[in-house]
This record gives C-alpha cells, structure tokens and sequence, in this order.
C-alpha cells in the first residue's frame, strides 16, 4: 500500500493510503471514533466505524493518547464538511509508540513552560504556521538574489575579527589563537564581491547583546548581499525589491498560515515600491515632534522604531547616520564628512530595523585610518585592507535578519518564535 502525505491527500481519492503521523486528538460516539492524525504536512480525520463494540479497531483506539505514533491505512473519502475536504475511513492500525502523557494540552500555557518546551510547542499549529513561513520565507529570499545572478557564496563563522563593534563578540579558543563567532559575513562578502560581481551570504549570525528585548536573538540568521560597483542609492533600490518581493511570495503561497496566525494582511498588502527615502537629518525633528528624547548622533533606539511607523504606514529606508554610531567601513558623504552613506530599512507596524547596510570605504588611506580610530588590530584586518589595494572600487552591500522580517510578517510579539530553538540572553536550553 501506498504511503502517502496529507499535504498530497487529494491526489489519493477513492484510493486505498498508508499514512504515518502522530495523534493530535480523538473523540467517539456510538459505532464510530474519530481519529484526528497529523504527520508533519497537514492534519486529517480518520474514522472507524464497527457495530462491534469489541472491535479490534476499536481496542485499538482507547490505547491512544495524544502525540502517540501510529500508522493507519484506509480509503480516502472526499467530504465536504471534514477539515481539509477528505477523510479517511481506517481499516488498519499499528501504534508505534504509545505517548506518555503530553505536556502541552490544549489549556493556555505560559511562556517559560512552554520555551522549556521547545522541542514540542513545535508540533502545534502556531508554531508551524511561523515555521512554514520561515522556510518559504527563506527559499523566497534564495530565488531573489539567484534569480538576478547573485553567486550565494558561503563566508566562515569561526573568525580572526570582528565586523560589527567588539562589544557584542563571542570568543572562543581557536588552537593557540583567539577567534570570534560571526557577527556578520561582510568582510568576507566584500573579497567575494571583487572575485564575482555580485555575491550573498546566508546563514547563522552571533550578538552577545546583553540587551533582553523583543527583537534581539543571540544567533540570527542574516541574508547578506554584496555588489561591486554600487553605490548607496543602488543598494537602497536592492533593499526595496528584496521587501516587495519576498512580502509578495508570503502572501501568494502562505495564506493558510497567516489565517491560522489571524495576520491581517493590509498592511503587507501596502508593501510595494518605492519606499520612504529620508535622511537622518531630515527625520529627527518629526521624530522629536513626536516624542522622541534623542540629539543629531544619537543611535535610534526603540522608541524611535515606534515612532517612524506610527507616522508612515509601510517601510522606510533613512540614509546618512552620523559617522559616530555606525561602523567603521561605512563611507563618509563627500560633502559631509561626518555623515556616512549607509541606510536601515524600518519595517511598519512597530518591528523595527530590518536591515542595516550602505557603501563601504574603498580608499585604503581612509580605511586605515579607520581601523585605527576604531582601535582594531592592524594584523587581523591586513587581508582586508588588500582589498583596497588591488582594483579597489565602491561597493556596497546590506544585511537584513531574517526573525526579524518573520516576525514582522507574521506579527508576533516575540522574535523568540520567529526561529526553531532560539538562543536568549542567558538562556540556551533546549
Ligand atoms: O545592522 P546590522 O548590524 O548590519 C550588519 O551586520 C552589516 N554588517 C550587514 C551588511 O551590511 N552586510 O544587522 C543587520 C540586520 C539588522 O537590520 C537586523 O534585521 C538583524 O540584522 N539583526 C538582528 N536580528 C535579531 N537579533 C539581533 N540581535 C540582531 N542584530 C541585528
Ligand atoms: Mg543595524
């Protein structure tokens, strides 16, 4: 018999189907039980029926409990009223496992119970909705930049530097060296740039952020595009079409999921190009008008992020920070040295930043010089600052968090579920 997907159910009708799957509830009546059977691609309800109340089916049946492991086989019926449109009327039964008593019961759990939980909260129905979107999410952002010729080039999480401030640093013992996990793949997206045009990286990302906040992870995932030749304005026009494209694919393929997760989509729907372009200089007196305590250099804090989207209602791209709060290989605007040519991407509704990026120094005097403001050691920098020397050319590129952008399409209140077993701030378990 054929072993079959509920996701692939329609396919099987009036046909006889082995499927293997977990038990998510059951319920009888008279001369009948309902089975209702999830096995990772979707939910179905399975029936037997017997006028025989000693039914071997039936014995069968009072052995389960929730989450217990069984493979059923039987006919597909098409019905109507059932969830998902079909049924299957069960002939056979083999348990594999007996579950013992699960812990997560359909009652209202609180969240440390069910972080601890982790590794089961991820069977119920939010939490795959997320995680469903987290992967068409990723596959959307891997078919953006490889369907424009972007070569997906992999850089190193065990590093000799750091790329993003050495105050959120993960250190680690390397043989007789230290080394760092990745903050970012920049530095290295930026060599891969100048073998191949047009590069990005995706993968894990480390922050000792000592910040405990709703949108702070310890280890994100961050997709990272690299372009030699770009300019600000060019990796601004990237940031754009990345958004609308990715938020287009969620909301033609993931309608399902954002019902479970009752996403009110409007405010996606309103996702579209050109986004709100202003410079730092241009935002901080609205900002301020609205509310916020902040000076010309100072870092936009949460307060902030609220603010912009309660005044615009779909992303904003803000350009030109001050030099001092950004990194040390954003390029300084020609005309204002003490403001530098990167932009961040807000997201709507509150989420806040996105992504982070701009044009990096491609003068090595001027780098060199940075590195040595920025107190970073010359040797670990030395490859680096070769780009400079052999055809260096501006270049540009950005870093948008993956959890971050889920969490805002999905609108949940916690990053901590934009990813399967988030690493928090003291807290590594499961
Ligand atoms: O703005 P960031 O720090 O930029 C960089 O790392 C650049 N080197 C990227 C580049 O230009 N290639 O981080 C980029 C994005 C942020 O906008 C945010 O979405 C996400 O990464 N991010 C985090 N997400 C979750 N938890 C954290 N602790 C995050 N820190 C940054
Ligand atoms: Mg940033």
């Amino acid at each position: 018999m054929k072993w079959a997907y509920i996701e692939d159910i329609a396919d099987f009708k009036d046909q006889e189907v082995e499927l293997r799957g977990w038990v998510y509830n059951k319920r009888s009546g008279g001369k009948i039980r309902f089975l209702l059977i999830r096995d990772g691609t979707g939910m179905i309800q399975g029936t037997i029926y017997s006028e025989d109340k000693d039914h071997p089916l039936f014995q069968a049946f009072d052995q389960l409990t929730q989450e217990s492991s069984l493979i059923v086989r039987g006919v597909v019926k098409e019905d109507k009223r059932a969830p998902g449109g079909f049924e299957l009327g069960i002939t056979d039964m083999e348990i594999i496992q007996t579950a013992q008593e699960y812990p997560i019961t359909p009652k209202e759990h609180g969240i440390p119970f069910l972080m601890e939980h982790r590794h089961l909260w991820l069977r119920s129905q939010k939490q795959r909705a997320i995680l469903q979107i987290r992967a068409e999410l990723t596959k959307a952002i891997r078919d953006f930049f490889d369907n424009r010729g972007f070569r997906n080039l992999d850089t190193p999480i065990l590093t000799p530097s750091a790329c993003e401030g050495t105050t959120t640093l993960f250190e680690t013992e390397y043989f007789d060296q230290k080394a760092y996990l990745s903050q970012s793949g920049q530095l290295y997206n930026e060599a891969t740039a100048m073998a191949f045009g047009k590069v990005y990286c995706f993968g894990p990302t480390f922050r000792a952020e000592k910040s405990k906040t709703r949108k702070h992870l310890i280890e994100f995932w961050m997709v990272e595009p690299e372009v030699a030749f770009a300019n600000l304005q060019d990796i601004t026009d990237l940031a754009e079409d990345l958004i609308v494209s990715i938020v287009a694919r969620i909301l033609e393929t993931r309608k399902t999921e954002l019902d479970i997760l009752e996403r009110e989509t409007s405010p996606l729907e309103r996702v579209k190009k050109p986004f709100h372009r202003m410079k730092y200089g241009e935002i901080l007196p609205d900002l301020k008008k609205k509310g916020s305590k902040i000076d010309w250099g100072d870092d936009f804090g949460a307060p902030e992020e609220t603010i912009l989207s309660e005044i615009y209602d779909s992303p904003v791209c803000i350009t030109h920070f001050p030099a001092k709060i950004k990194a040390f290989y954003m390029q300084p605007d020609e005309e204002n040295p003490d403001e530098v040519l990167g932009v961040d991407v807000f997201a709507s509704e509150g989420y806040g930043e996105l992504i982070g990026g701009g044009q990096r120094i491609h003068d090595l005097g001027l780098l060199e010089k940075r590195v040595k403001e920025h107190k970073l050691p010359r040797d670990a920098y030395e490859w680096y600052l070769d780009l400079r020397k052999y055809g260096s050319v501006p270049h540009s590129g950005f870093g948008l968090g993956l959890e971050r952008t889920l969490s805002w399409i999905c609108k949940i209140k916690h990053i901590r579920e934009a990813i399967p077993f988030p690493r928090l701030l003291y807290k590594i378990y499961p």
